[in-house]
């Protein structure tokens, strides 16, 4: 995803970081500009006040009178008030349009987030989610205002001083600026200093985010096990590791302004040195030289602090180097630009299908199968053979590798996501539930549900008992990820949200393998109602659902190992089904 990255700080680089968030500037271009036009006088008063002082040390200095220069005070405290109103005006405009702009990228990252196929979450952690979609944005478009301004008035100032310096001395300015672009080289090397640096920063960075969201939803797990000394220990790593990345891109580039001062001053040496010359010679007037030295020293201040805040700069570029990575990395699960409808769901079927989650590996290897519309499938075989992966390919959470997956003949990647998502409903062992209540929990999205339409399936997702002991009924919270209500009634929410759906494929994985006998019982019950008029494909440990089904597939390390029904399998002399039925695996 990471594109090679070039090694100069070169305005190229610049260009082209800046060329890539432009059309998010678009919309808010007649404040970006006006903040941009604001900053030119900003920039270009430091030239005045320096030009001032020419007739101000030539005339009240060295002529010792006041004359046309009693304005001079005036004009100073008139210029520095303009010109600070105008500053604050251009930082409110540009911390405008920074914040809007930061917003319009997080929404588009949010949705690029959303379409990610799940293989980008099983080798994404967390906390780089959180740090490289959130806090990089904020880095990139925090840097952007301070970048587009600062550059701005510093190109602008450093013009208009720049004129300043030839317009009293161009022997001397040619010195300065000769010694400024020397002192300024150094900075084109910072980011192949930093670079290595900085990818382990954000690595770093987002391992500290993950940190804590473990410590958050594992917090159970390290209550029981006493894993408080062992996480913090693995937390204090992590800073440490984040600590010495700090110390080392100070190393690297604080090193630049103690550089950058040296040859500075020995700039400032020569021109005074050289002035003194050309002041006693008589080929510059003290006026001139005064106000030389004002505009040098003007123009080194803006020099030196960028120095000092180029990792600051940096940094943003870089940030925004990154999230343009996101931003243009596209899914690799997306529609064709030509969909077909399935229509009325008639037959399923898995055409050699092959997938590996890596390149090296298949976990599923020649899997053929079919479904009539109405059926059951059964799914069993021993953990890890590859039942749940069969399942996320109807869905396309994942794509196959070879082979295809077929409904009513139509290749699955002909058919719209949206449209082929819509037609099936899983229910998972663990199923996620939003913060809320059990309300919106079970409707989602589907505001416009009835009243009665909901409370019949809350009967059928055997709801209703549980449901009318709570005091607030189905507006009862259930707190983050459900942790207020047990497994069992979980099961039974993510069974009512599969009704509301009412999609006419449902797969289930293993929904009550996570219970205890007496939840079991009620959610086999609910499940046993979803399954009615619908194709089912169930990955079940429970002989019962799995003797009612209409096709039994026994997987075993990736490949289908018997395919029939219960007492065709259980007759079957060496057969896997009847080892299974045996070793009282499926009870
Ligand atoms: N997200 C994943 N990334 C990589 N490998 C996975 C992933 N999920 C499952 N696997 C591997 O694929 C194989 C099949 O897993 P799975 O379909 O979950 O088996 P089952 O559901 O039959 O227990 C296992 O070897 C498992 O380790
Ligand atoms: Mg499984």
């Amino acid at each position: 995803m990471i594109k090679k990255i070039k090694n100069k700080i070169s305005t190229a680089y610049m260009v082209q970081n800046y060329k890539k968030i432009l059309p998010f500037i678009k919309p808010y271009w007649v404040r970006a500009v006006l903040a941009m036009v604001i900053t030119i006088p900003v920039g270009s008063m430091d030239a005045l006040i320096a030009l001032l002082l020419k007739p101000y040390m030539d005339v009240v200095l060295v002529e010792k009178s006041v004359g046309a220069t009693a304005y001079i005070p005036i004009l100073i405290i008139v210029f520095s008030l303009v010109q600070s109103s105008l500053n604050y005006a251009s930082t409110y405009l540009n911390t405008w349009v920074g914040r809007k702009i930061a917003n319009d990228l997080k929404i588009k990252l949010f949705d690029r987030l959303m379409s990610y196929e799940a293989s980008f979450f099983d080798k994404t952690s967390s906390g780089e989610v959180q740090f490289r979609f959130n806090n990089d944005v904020d880095t990139a478009c925090n840097g952007l205002i301070s970048n587009i301004k600062l550059f701005v008035t510093r190109v602008i100032s450093s013009i208009a001083l720049i004129g300043v310096l030839f317009y009293n001395s161009w022997q001397l300015a040619l010195i300065a600026l000769f010694i400024m672009i020397c002192a300024l080289y150094p900075l084109t090397t910072i980011r192949r200093r930093v670079k290595d640096i900085m990818k382990k920063t954000v690595f770093s960075g987002s391992k500290v985010v993950t940190h804590f969201n473990e410590a958050y939803n594992g917090n159970r797990v390290i209550t029981s096990y006493n894993l408080k000394e062992y996480l913090q220990i693995k937390f204090k790593g992590t800073l440490q590791s984040v600590f010495t990345l700090g110390i080392k891109m100070i190393q690297r580039t604080g090193i630049m302004s103690p550089i950058m001062h040296f040859i500075v001053s020995i700039g400032i040496a020569l021109v005074i040195w050289y002035g003194s010359y050309l002041i006693t010679s008589g080929d510059i007037t003290p006026g001139s030289f005064v106000s030389f030295i004002a505009a040098l020293l003007m123009l080194y201040t803006p020099l030196k602090a960028m120095g000092s805040n180029f990792n600051h700069i940096i940094n943003s570029l870089m940030a925004v180097e990154r999230v343009f990575d996101l931003v243009d990395a596209k899914p690799n699960i997306i529609d064709k630009p030509e969909t077909i409808k399935p229509g009325k769901i008639k037959i399923i079927e898995y055409e050699n299908v092959s997938f590996g989650y890596t390149q090296e590996k298949l976990v599923l290897k020649n899997v053929n199968f079919k479904i009539n519309a109405g059926e059951t499938v059964a799914l069993v075989g021993n953990s890890g053979g590859g039942k749940t992966t069969i399942g996320s390919l109807l869905p396309r959470f994942y794509d196959v590798t070879g082979g295809s997956i077929k409904i009513n003949g139509i290749d699955i990647k002909d058919i719209a996501l949206s449209s082929l998502r819509e037609h099936i409903a899983v229910v998972f062992q663990d199923n996620f539930l939003f913060s809320g209540t059990i309300r919106e929990n079970i409707i989602l999205d589907k505001k416009d549900v009835s009243e009665e339409r909901l409370n019949l399936i809350i009967k059928s997702a055997c709801l209703d008992e549980f449901i009318s002991t709570l005091k607030d009924g189905l507006d009862s919270h259930i707190g983050e990820r459900g942790v207020l209500i047990s497994g069992g009634q979980k099961q039974r929410i993510a069974i009512a949200r599969a009704f509301l759906k009412n999609a006419p494929i449902v797969i289930l994985d293993e929904a009550t393998s996570a219970l205890d006998n007496k939840s079991e019982a009620v959610v086999q019950k609910a499940i046993d109602n979803l399954m009615q008029n619908r194709t089912v494909i169930v990955i079940a440990h429970r002989l019962s659902t799995v003797r009612n089904a209409d096709k039994i597939i026994v997987i075993n390390h990736g490949e289908i190992a018997e395919t029939g029904t219960h007492d065709e399998l259980i007759d079957k002399k060496d057969g896997f089904y009847k080892a299974l039925y045996s070793s009282s695996q499926l009870k």
